[in-house]
């Protein structure tokens, strides 16, 4: 089977359920399990708020493992309220998973592969991420100008009683707009989106606290269906590379050493003082490019992490 029949099962109606956002398709999911007040779930301590935030509103206790330098993990804790590991494939490179895997499996606790950064990529021996543990949860709406789309993934033997819903809502006219933009970008290679995003900047804030559970609208669901994924695994390869030469050049610190073969970035990822950040920004400006840190920590993280986890930046290789 070539790379793109595996990615069929995105559009899966009896195995995915597709959502506006990430950290919804994580909460249904999660609900769906089960697992709720008074319950525990293990998480990585370098993670971004929204996930922390919508766990902690089902009532579930975090317990956080530590994330090295090399973004490897430390180990598990043993606790039999814990009935969910999550581990994440960072910026799209794939996670050491075997590890995670045999912890589970010793102790009957689910393992969910938060693949919100790995859309498209897959292991080196050739596992597409997002399905190597029970479930998999994917953020599209991060790749491509969509402003919505996630859904998670039923990776094993788990019958779910949630239903494969799609909303008859429509987009207003602003979505239309840019994806029209989009195509016409893609056919052109004119960096016409990030001249509009300049004058017409998305209002973030409107989407990232809605919070509530709703399922993606047909238009979205469909305009993902029909992207050209392979274009778009060569055009984000080809971005990593130049990014990759051309900000070490100006001091950039690569988090990781080399991009698997066959993982598709989400952005390049690297490690830089505030000194330096203004000659990067150029860099990615030029290219049409947003650079920002990553992750916005959960509070009770900041307090005590290590230096590193705040010297994290992403060039973020959306359109
Ligand atoms: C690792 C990770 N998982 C999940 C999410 C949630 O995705 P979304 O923003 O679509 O809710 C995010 C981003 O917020 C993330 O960085």
């Amino acid at each position: 089977m070539n790379d793109l029949a595996n990615y069929d099962v995105y559009f899966n109606e009896e195995l995915t359920r597709h959502f506006k956002l990430g950290r919804s398709a994580l909460s249904s999911l999660l609900s769906q399990l089960n697992i709720g007040i008074g319950d525990k779930i293990l998480l990585p301590s370098l993670i971004c708020r929204e996930v922390t935030q919508i766990i902690q509103k089902l009532g579930i206790n975090i317990i956080y493992y530590n994330v090295d330098k090399q973004f490897r993990y430390g180990e598990f804790e043993q606790d039999s309220k814990i009935k969910a590991l999550l581990v994440v494939n960072y910026f799209g490179y794939p996670c050491e998973i075997i590890k995670a895997k045999e912890y589970c499996l010793k102790n009957s606790i689910i393992l969910i592969e938060d693949n919100a950064h790995g859309l498209l990529g897959f292991d080196s021996d050739g596992n597409l991420l997002g399905t190597r543990g029970d479930f998999g949860i994917f953020s599209y709406r991060k790749f491509f100008p969509l402003s919505q789309g996630a859904f998670y993934i039923n990776n094993s033997n788990c019958v779910l009683t949630d239903k494969f819903n799609i909303s008859n809502k429509t987009p207003n006219i602003t979505f239309y707009i840019k994806w029209a933009l989009y195509v016409f970008q893609n056919k052109t290679r004119l960096n016409i989106l990030s001249y509009i995003r300049k004058y017409m900047p998305e209002k973030k804030e409107a989407i990232d606290n809605d919070n509530s559970i709703s399922s993606i609208d047909i238009i979205r669901y469909f305009c993902f269906k029909k992207i050209d994924f392979a274009k778009e695994v060569r055009r984000r390869k080809l971005l990593y590379k130049s990014l990759e030469i051309n900000a070490t050049k100006y001091g950039a610190l690569k988090i990781f050493s080399k991009l698997p073969d066959k993982a598709v970035p989400y952005c390049f990822p690297f490690y830089c003082d505030d000194e330096i950040i203004l000659k990067i920004r150029e860099l990615a400006t030029k290219n049409g490019l947003k650079v920002y840190r990553w992750p916005d920590l959960p509070d009770e993280i900041i307090q005590n992490c290590p230096e590193f986890y705040q010297k994290i930046w992403i060039i973020n290789l959306s359109a």
